[in-house]
C-alpha cells in the first residue's frame, strides 16, 4: 500500500510504505523521508525553527532537535507565534499499549514530549488506545487495559510532572464531552473517505472504521473539560512518529468544520530496527529490538549479533576504506543517544576513515543504551500503583501552565 499526495492510500503502487500499521522502504532501501514531506504535505523542520525554539525556550534544542530526528512539522510556526506573543498550548501524545515492554523506539516521543513539556512550561495529556489494540490486536479487554496500565509505568518513568499531566485510557474515559467530540468528527469523515486514508476495506470489522475519532478529538481542550473550561481556542501541538500523521491529516481536515483549531503537529523519523534502516524497530519482531527491560547481556548481544555493520569485511579492507556510515546502524542509534556532539563527530571521523573497527563502536553503543535502559528501569520500578491512578485520576491541574 502507498499513500498518494492527496494522503490516500494506494495499493497499486510498490513504493515505499508508511501507515500507521506498516513502515517498509522501497526495495530493501532506506525509508525516504524527503519523499514522505511531499507525499504527505508536511513542512520540513528547519534550522530557522530550532533556532527559534533556542530563543523561545532559553535553552540548548534536544539532540532530538538538533540530529533531524524531530524533522517535519505542520503548523508548529504557529505554535511558536503565539507562544512569542505569551499565548500558551497544550502537547497531546499517546501509546497504543499493545505488548508488555516498550523498545527505545516507544521511548523516542516520550522522551522528546518531556523536553517540550519542561522547556515551554505547558501541560500535556497522554493517551492510551487500549480499545485500539483490543480491536487490531485481538487483545481481550480486560489484557488491553491491564498493559495500558504496565506502559503507563514505563511512560511516567520517562519523567512527566504530575501537576502538568493527564494520562487516560479510552477505555476508562471516554463519555461526556470527549464522546460528543468523536460523533462531531465522526460526522464529517465519509467512508470512502476513511478507507481512502487508512486503507479499510470491506472486509474489516466496523469496529476499526469507529476508531480514528478516537486518536482524533484530544487535539481539541473542549474534550477535556476538567483541564480546559473555557479555553475552547487553546491550541494543541502534537509530538508523534509519522506514522500517526494519517489521523491527524483526517483531524486537521475536519477541525474548521467543527468551528476548532487545527492541531499543529512536530513529527520525527523511525528509530530503525537492528537489522537495518529500511524499517522500524516494532515490537512484533523481537530480534529487531531492544526493550527497555532487556538486560545488560542481552542488549550486548544483540548490538553484536544483530546490528547491521557499514564496517569492511576484512580489517585490511577496513583500514584501507573505512566504514560506509550511511547504512552503520551503530553510528545511527549514536546519534540518536550519544548526547556529547564532539564525542559523535569523533567517532563517525575515525570510523568512516578506517581508524575504528565495527567492534569498537558497538561497544561504546553497548554503553550508551545499557546506562539508558540501566536508568529507565530504575526509575520504573519507582513507580507505584498509587502513582499510576494519581497520574490518570480526572482532575484539574491549578498549576499547568506555571
Ligand atoms: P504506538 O503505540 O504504535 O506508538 C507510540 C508512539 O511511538 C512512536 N513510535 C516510534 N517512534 C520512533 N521510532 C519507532 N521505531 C517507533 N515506533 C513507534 C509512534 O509514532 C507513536 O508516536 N495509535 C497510537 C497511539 C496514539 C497516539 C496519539 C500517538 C493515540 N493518540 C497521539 C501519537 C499521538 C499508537 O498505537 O502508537
Ligand atoms: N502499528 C501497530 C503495530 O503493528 C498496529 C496498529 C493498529 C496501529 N492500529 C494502529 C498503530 C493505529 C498506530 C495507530 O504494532
Amino acid at each position: 500500500m502507498e499513500v498518494d499526495k492527496n494522503g490516500e492510500i494506494d495499493s497499486d503502487s510498490s513504493e515505499q510504505v508508511v501507515n500507521p500499521w506498516e513502515v517498509s522502504a522501497k526495495d530493501g532501501g532506506k525509508i525516504d523521508y524527503d519523499k514522505l514531506i511531499d507525499k504527505f504535505g508536511c513542512q520540513r523542520l528547519d534550522e530557522s525553527l530550532i533556532d527559534r525554539v533556542e530563543r523561545l525556550t532559553s535553552r540548548q534544542p534536544h539532540v532530538f532537535l538538533r540530529r533531524g530526528v524531530f524533522f517535519a512539522h505542520r503548523d508548529f510556526n504557529e505554535i511558536l507565534d503565539a507562544y512569542e506573543k505569551g499565548d500558551k498550548f497544550y502537547l497531546y501524545t499517546g501509546r497504543g499499549p499493545s505488548s508488555e515492554a516498550l523498545h527505545l523506539g516507544h521511548l523516542i516521543p516520550f522522551m522528546f514530549t518531556k523536553y517540550l513539556q519542561e522547556a515551554f512550561k505547558v501541560p500535556l495529556v497522554i493517551q492510551l488506545t487500549d480499545d485500539e489494540k483490543c480491536m487490531w490486536k485481538n487483545l481481550s479487554v480486560e489484557e488491553s487495559q491491564r498493559l495500558a496500565r504496565e506502559n503507563a509505568k514505563d511512560i511516567i518513568a520517562c519523567g512527566f510532572d504530575i501537576t502538568k499531566t493527564f494520562i487516560f485510557s479510552d477505555f476508562d474515559y471516554v463519555g461526556g464531552a470527549f464522546y460528543k467530540n468523536m460523533v462531531k468528527v465522526a460526522k464529517c469523515v465519509t467512508l470512502n473517505k476513511a478507507m481512502g486514508i487508512f486503507g479499510f476495506s470491506g472486509e474489516d470489522h466496523i469496529g476499526k472504521l469507529s476508531f480514528p475519532p478516537v486518536q482524533a478529538v484530544p487535539s481539541f481542550p473542549s474534550s477535556f473539560p476538567h483541564l480546559f473550561p473555557g479555553k475552547d481556542n487553546l491550541r494543541c501541538l502534537i509530538p508523534c512518529a509519522i506514522d500517526q500523521d494519517p489521523y491527524f491529516r483526517m483531524t486537521r481536515d475536519v477541525a474548521p468544520r467543527l468551528g476548532y483549531s487545527k492541531p499543529s503537529l512536530i513529527e520525527s523519523t523511525f528509530f530503525p530496527a537492528l537489522q537495518g534502516e529500511n524499517g522500524k524497530m516494532s515490537a512484533s519482531d523481537p530480534n529487531s529490538a531492544i526493550y527497555v527491560t532487556d538486560t545488560a547481556k542481552d542488549i550486548k548481544n544483540k548490538i553484536n549479533r544483530y546490528a547491521f555493520s557499514g564496517g569492511q569485511d576484512s580489517i585490511e579492507k577496513h583500514r584501507e576504506i573505512g566504514a560506509n556510515l550511511e547504512v552503520d546502524i551503530p553510528i545511527k542509534y549514536l546519534s540518536f543517544f550519544l548526547e556529547d556532539d564532539s564525542e559523535l563527530e569523533h567517532i563517525k571521523k575515525e570510523y568512516g576513515e578506517g581508524r575504528m573497527l565495527t567492534g569498537e563502536v558497538k561497544k561504546r553503543l553497548t554503553e550508551v543504551l545499557t546506562e539508558m535502559v540501566e536508568r529507565h528501569r530504575r526509575a520504573r520500578a519507582a513507580v507505584t500503583d498509587e502513582m499510576v491512578d494519581a497520574f490518570m485520576s480526572v482532575r484539574p491541574l491549578p498549576s499547568m501552565f506555571d
